[in-house]
């Protein structure tokens, strides 16, 4: 799964901005590289004051985006490729701009008065309680108009829509058939796990472990904000209306920790197919950290529940900065041989760092809102650097971000030298292509020693084994018998016989068939 945010993927008409028309001109990358499906985060008309996450109108593209006759096109041509689509699916709160807002503030007693979340004030006259926006200040915003707040997870301009309200369900079930009907092949939910709140609208204890150096957003537990009871059956209500077509994935964007995540699968009712899993790039990056990252994550999972796990996202810094580009390389062997459905960021493949934004190109409201806690994501957000080019091969325009300085990482460049990381990344999806076992095997962790992280994958008829050296020295492999190396992370070898234990080079991951 391919992550794009078609704002920083190719601008096709020289306004600096990614669009739908560059989208398409891209296929035949998406395909060189392998790419099973793409998720695309928002394009949605859109005031556009939270990266299109501030929906105007769930059924719409928005204009810098194209129009749905381009939607139609981009989408028959991925399915043509052997591609599928998603596309991100915001049912927790729309643009302060959307009609059924405009319609819900402007009195009590209208038709969609009970759409979003109203309350009068605190007894003080102030907001109804402590809970807070993720992006600071208090969740409740004052309107004149009603004389009472409205609650807002994210900023003032996108308020939160009341899912306790069978209407408001309905309108979301249809914004989901009008892109089913389309063609579409499913969603990546965002913010699932905060659908609904406590209807008493009790107070968010303090967080005891909360210091100075915590956000002020973050420093309350959200016990009555996060992760409801009541939000997992808005989940099951989604997932209902999504199996009414066939063949269709439901990714969601869950919060809280690691062992939560399985109670996101759903148990008699199905909730979500793949809860995005950010264990690999929460964890320590050292073999031991992360034998236990991937432990805890494999053992909160239900039993027949499907893995996937994520190395990039539109939220998250880029892997390669915290990593370092030698380990990108391991990282990559880990993401694409291990159990479970692969999700990069576009970039990733080439190894993308964070780009550094002068403050007064800043857009990112976490940023703006929240300085000094590094928590902006427009660095992430960076237009894709296709060649070596001012524009990146990108744009003919002024790009929208500034583009990576580092102009020798590009796409253009890395698909000419053989031994690239995304040449690693296009050999590591053909072997998964070509060796069900890297597919369907189950998983079968060893110990990690000396620095080598390292498991195993079988299925009745293969057995395969992954050695992956964390440190940039040469380090011993433990491991017994005798197979066939498939490949190394270096792209400098064949296929060649070995016996265990071997030798890895600094910073090396090699896939062996072992014999049987
Ligand atoms: C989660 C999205 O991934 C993030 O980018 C956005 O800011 C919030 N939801 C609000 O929609």
């Amino acid at each position: 799964m391919y992550e794009i945010a078609v704002v920083s993927f190719q601008d096709s008409n020289g306004d600096g901005q990614g669009d739908l028309v560059g989208l398409l001109q891209r296929i035949d990358y998406l395909t060189w590289l392998g790419v099973g499906a793409v998720w695309l985060t928002p394009i949605y008309k859109s005031p556009n004051h939270d990266f299109g996450y501030d929906i105007a109108d769930f059924c719409s593209v928005d204009p810098r985006f194209g129009n749905l006759e381009d939607f139609d096109k981009l989408l028959r041509a991925l399915h043509d490729s052997g591609i599928r689509i998603i596309l991100d699916l915001v049912p927790n709160h729309s643009s302060d701009q959307h009609a059924w807002f405009d319609e819900s503030r402007g009195s009590r007693n209208n038709p969609k008065s009970d759409w979003y979340l109203w309350a009068e004030a605190g007894a003080n006259g102030g907001p109804p309680n402590n809970w807070l926006s993720r992006f600071g200040g208090s969740a409740w915003e004052w309107c004149e108009e009603r004389r009472q707040f409205y609650y807002h997870s994210f900023l003032p301009s996108q308020p939160d829509l009341n899912w306790r309200n069978p209407e408001v369900r309905e309108a979301i079930a249809s914004v989901m058939r009008f892109w089913l009907e389309r063609g579409v092949d499913g969603f990546r939910v965002d913010a699932s796990a905060v659908l609904i709140k406590d209807d008493l609208l009790r107070d968010n204890p303090p967080d005891p472990e909360a210091d100075d150096k915590t956000p002020p957003p973050q420093a309350c537990t959200p016990v009555f904000t996060d992760d409801r009871p009541e939000a997992m059956r808005c989940i099951e209500y989604i997932r209902e209306v999504l199996d009414q077509y066939d063949g269709k994935l439901l990714c969601g964007e869950v919060q809280g920790k690691t062992d939560r995540i399985g109670h996101f699968y759903g148990n008699s009712r199905p909730r979500l197919h793949l809860p995005l899993n950010f264990a690999l790039l929460d964890t320590e990056w050292n073999a031991i950290a992360l034998q236990a990252a991937i432990d805890a994550y494999f053992n909160a999972l239900p039993q027949e529940a499907w893995p996937d796990f994520v190395i990039g996202g539109h939220d998250k810094h880029r892997v390669a900065s915290k990593v370092g580009q030698a380990q990108a390389r391991v990282l990559a062997m880990l993401l694409m041989t291990i159990r479970g459905t692969p999700f990069l960021f576009a970039g990733d493949e080439i190894g993308s760092e964070q780009v550094p934004i002068p403050s007064d190109r800043v857009q990112d409201p976490f940023e703006k809102l929240l300085k000094g806690f590094d928590l902006g994501r427009d660095p992430e957000r960076a237009p894709l650097r296709w060649d070596d080019t001012d524009g990146g091969g990108f744009t003919d325009g002024a790009p929208r971000l500034p583009l990576s300085r580092d102009r020798a990482r590009n796409i253009k460049a890395q698909q000419g030298d053989g031994k690239s990381l995304l040449n690693l990344y296009r050999e590591l999806i053909a072997l998964r292509r070509l060796e069900p076992c890297l597919l369907q095997g189950e998983y079968l962790p060893r110990r990690a020693q000396n620095d080598v992280f390292s498991f195993g994958r079988r299925t009745n008829e293969t057995e395969i084994l992954v050695g992956l050296n964390m440190s940039g020295e040469p380090r011993l492999w433990e491991w017994e018998g005798c197979g066939v190396r498939l490949l190394s992370s270096g792209l400098d070898s064949g296929p060649e016989k070995v016996t265990g234990p071997t030798h890895l080079k600094p910073n090396e991951g090699v896939i062996v068939k072992v014999n049987r």
